[in-house]
């Protein structure tokens, strides 16, 4: 296979904004894209009370006194305030913000679609209005749900979502192909394979074990902890991402951003074991609704694309996310 070097298409100082920074991938992203001393950087976010809005706070805390970035709070439902607060001429927008979490799409949908489609909209509209060049939109392993077809290709037109989240990104996908038809808006949909790593979200699994293992509780297992995840770690995933911000070859592409290795949720909790030292009391419950037996992600094309090479084994990225855990815990005492 021959992987292509991408062309740095970018030169001179470039205005980025970047929805949902305040979170999980988007402060990992920020801090990666704020040594870039030719990129001025506007995150917006709205501090969703999803998970505790003190965590966000922190998370771009140390950016908030370089000069190079600004913050804003705003709603991305909010297209008026959008409008009267983003005026920059931005080159490139990256849209992170969402509703997340599976299994809370199925307690209230409607607020899913408002946020992922609604906001998703109006971010377009936005790019349009601001004749923008590039918008790379963070889509979701939950567009394939129940495809048996595995791994997934970015090709296979067979999407099977099996929640209101994974319809939302979908929704999303192809608002993204609309604009970028019509406005010559290069769109770029990476869809994210189970990120973990430093400021992991507390209601993913990784985060939500390691706590309770190390505080000797029990954690909770649904079904016969046979499902398996295509965890890939945050430095992987910033890494794809920015290497989008070079890619200029077609003005519509959706990419699988993985790391082509499943493991089953079992082995998971006993490499969290290794690490902590400790062992976990298991507690079962019958399967959930809403949740895939497996993702599994082809990487060929980002591998082609974008150069994208994930680097990090599941065991020295549990390794790095679990003492980052231990120093927020030193650091709270
Ligand atoms: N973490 C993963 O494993 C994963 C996997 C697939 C896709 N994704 C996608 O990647 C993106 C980032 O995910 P994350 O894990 O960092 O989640 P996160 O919750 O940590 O970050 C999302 C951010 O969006 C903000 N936000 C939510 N609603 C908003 C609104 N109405 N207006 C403005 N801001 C709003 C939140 O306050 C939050 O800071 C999301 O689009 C998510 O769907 C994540």
């Amino acid at each position: 296979m021959t992987i292509r070097k991408p062309v740095k298409y970018y030169v001179g100082v470039k205005q980025i904004l970047i929805t949902g920074g305040a979170g999980f991938i988007g402060s990992n992203l920020i801090n990666k894209l704020i040594e870039d001393p030719n990129l001025r950087i506007t995150c917006l976010d709205n501090f969703d009370p999803f998970y505790n809005s003190k965590v966000k706070k922190e998370n771009i805390k140390p950016f908030l006194k370089n000069p190079n970035f600004n913050f804003i709070q705003a709603d991305i439902r909010n297209f008026p305030k959008l409008k009267s607060k983003l005026t920059k001429k931005f080159d490139i927008i990256i849209h992170l913000a969402a509703k997340v979490g599976i299994g809370s799409s199925l307690v209230d949908p409607k607020i899913y679609t408002e946020v992922n489609i609604g906001g998703t909209q109006n971010l377009l509209e936005l790019a349009k209005q601001l004749k923008c060049k590039q918008f790379i939109f963070a889509s979701s392993s939950s567009v394939y749900g129940v495809n048996p077809n595995v791994p997934w290709r970015e090709d296979d037109r067979v999407l099977m979502p099996i929640n209101p989240y994974g319809f939302t990104k979908i929704s999303g996908e192809l608002l993204g192909q609309v604009y970028s038809k019509l406005y010559n808006l290069q769109f770029i949909g990476l869809r994210f394979f189970s990120v973990y790593g430093p400021k992991q979200r507390p209601d993913l699994v990784i985060h939500k074990f390691t706590k309770l293992i190390s505080k000797g509780k029990p954690i909770t297992i649904y079904g016969e902890g046979k499902t398996k995840r295509d965890y890939t770690f945050i430095d992987d995933v910033v890494s794809g991402i920015v290497a989008t911000l070079d890619y200029s070859s077609s003005q519509y592409e959706i990419i699988n951003l993985g790391n082509n290795e499943p493991v089953e949720l079992l082995k998971l909790v006993q490499m969290l074991e290794k690490v902590l030292g400790k062992k976990a009391k298991v507690f079962k419950l019958p399967e959930q609704l809403g949740d895939p037996p497996i993702t599994f992600a082809d990487i060929s094309k980002a591998q082609r694309i974008l150069n994208y090479q994930p680097r990090t084994s599941l065991l020295d990225g549990l390794q790095k996310y679990i003492s980052w855990f231990k120093g927020q815990n030193e650091k709270s005492k």
